[in-house]
C-alpha cells in the first residue's frame, strides 16, 4: 500500500487530469540510445497513470500522445510512434476494457493511417458502454486547431440560421469543441522540466492547477501521480473569489 495514496482525500478529487507526457527522447539520450528507445520505455508511465486514475476513482485521464506539430518529426521517429500505438492499443484493449474504462480520442484524426484509425475505432466501440472512467487519447491533436475548426462550425451554423448570435456563450463555445462531454481539466501535469502548453487543451484548462515536474515521462510513478493529487488537494480554488468568499461558502 502506498504511503502517499493514503494520504488523498476520496471528497476533493480532480474530476479531471490531463497530462502533457514529455521528455522521452531526453531519457534515451541520456542513456546514449536512440530518442525512440525512450518512447518504447514510455509505456509503463502511461500504465501506471491509468492503473493510479483508476485505483482513486478519477474519472477522466486525457493524455497528450501526438500533437498536430508532432508530425515535423523525422519521418522514421514518426513512425515508430504510430506503430507503437497500434501495437500498444491491440496489447491493452482488454486491460482497458476491464478496468471498466471508456476509450476516446481527441484530435484531426484524417491525417492517421488507416490501419490506426481502425484500431481505434474498435477500441471505443468495445469500450462504449463503460462507465467506470474514461480514458481521453489526444492524438494528431492541436488546441488553437480545435478552436478554429469549432469557429468555423460555428459560423456556419449562424450563417445557415440554425444559431443566433446572441447565443454563443461559453457552454455553447465548448459545445463545438472535442472534449464537448468531458468536465474542464482540473490538473495539469507536464514531465520533463518544461513549464509550457505546447497546443494542448488551452481552453479547458482556463482554470487548471498546473504542476510541472523534473522527472521524465518514462519515470513516471503511481506514486508520483499520487504526490501530484495530494498537492493539488492542498490548493484553494478561488475562481476569481476571495479567500474568505470560498472559506465562508464551506460552512
Ligand atoms: C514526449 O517525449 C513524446 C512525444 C512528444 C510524442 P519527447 O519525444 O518530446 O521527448 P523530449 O522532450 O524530446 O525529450
Ligand atoms: C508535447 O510535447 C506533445 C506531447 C507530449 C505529445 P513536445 O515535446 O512536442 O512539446 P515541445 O515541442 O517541447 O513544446
Ligand atoms: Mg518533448
Amino acid at each position: 500500500m502506498s504511503l502517499i495514496k493514503e494520504k488523498i482525500d476520496p471528497e476533493k478529487l480532480p474530476k479531471h487530469v490531463a497530462i502533457i507526457m514529455d521528455g522521452n527522447g531526453r531519457w534515451a539520450k541520456s542513456r546514449g540510445e536512440e530518442r525512440t528507445f525512450g518512447h518504447k520505455n514510455a509505456l509503463h508511465a502511461v500504465r501506471n497513470a491509468i492503473n493510479a486514475c483508476n485505483e482513486v476513482d478519477i474519472p477522466y485521464l486525457t493524455l497528450y500522445t501526438f500533437s498536430s506539430e508532432n508530425w515535423k518529426r523525422p519521418s522514421d521517429e514518426v513512425s515508430t510512434l504510430m506503430s507503437l500505438l497500434t501495437e500498444t492499443l491491440v496489447e491493452e484493449t482488454e486491460s482497458i476494457f476491464s478496468k471498466g474504462l471508456r476509450l476516446h480520442v481527441i484530435g484531426n484524426l484524417d491525417r492517421l493511417a488507416p490501419i490506426v484509425k481502425e484500431q481505434l475505432q474498435h477500441v471505443m466501440d468495445l469500450t462504449k458502454d463503460n462507465t467506470r472512467g474514461n480514458l481521453v487519447l489526444a492524438i494528431s491533436y492541436g488546441s488553437q486547431d480545435e478552436i478554429i475548426n469549432a469557429v468555423k462550425n460555428i459560423s456556419n451554423d449562424v450563417k445557415n440560421g440554425n444559431l443566433e448570435i446572441e447565443n454563443i456563450n461559453e457552454q455553447l463555445f465548448e459545445s463545438y469543441l472535442y472534449t464537448k462531454n468531458f468536465p474542464p481539466v482540473d490538473l495539469l501535469i507536464r514531465t520533463s522540466g518544461e513549464t509550457r502548453i505546447s497546443n494542448f487543451l488551452l481552453w479547458q484548462i482556463a482554470y487548471a492547477e498546473l504542476q510541472f515536474l523534473d522527472i521524465l515521462w518514462p519515470d513516471f510513478t503511481k506514486d508520483i501521480f499520487f504526490q501530484c493529487i495530494v498537492n493539488y488537494q492542498s490548493k484553494e480554488r478561488r475562481y476569481g473569489l476571495t479567500g474568505d468568499q470560498i472559506t465562508s461558502s464551506k460552512f
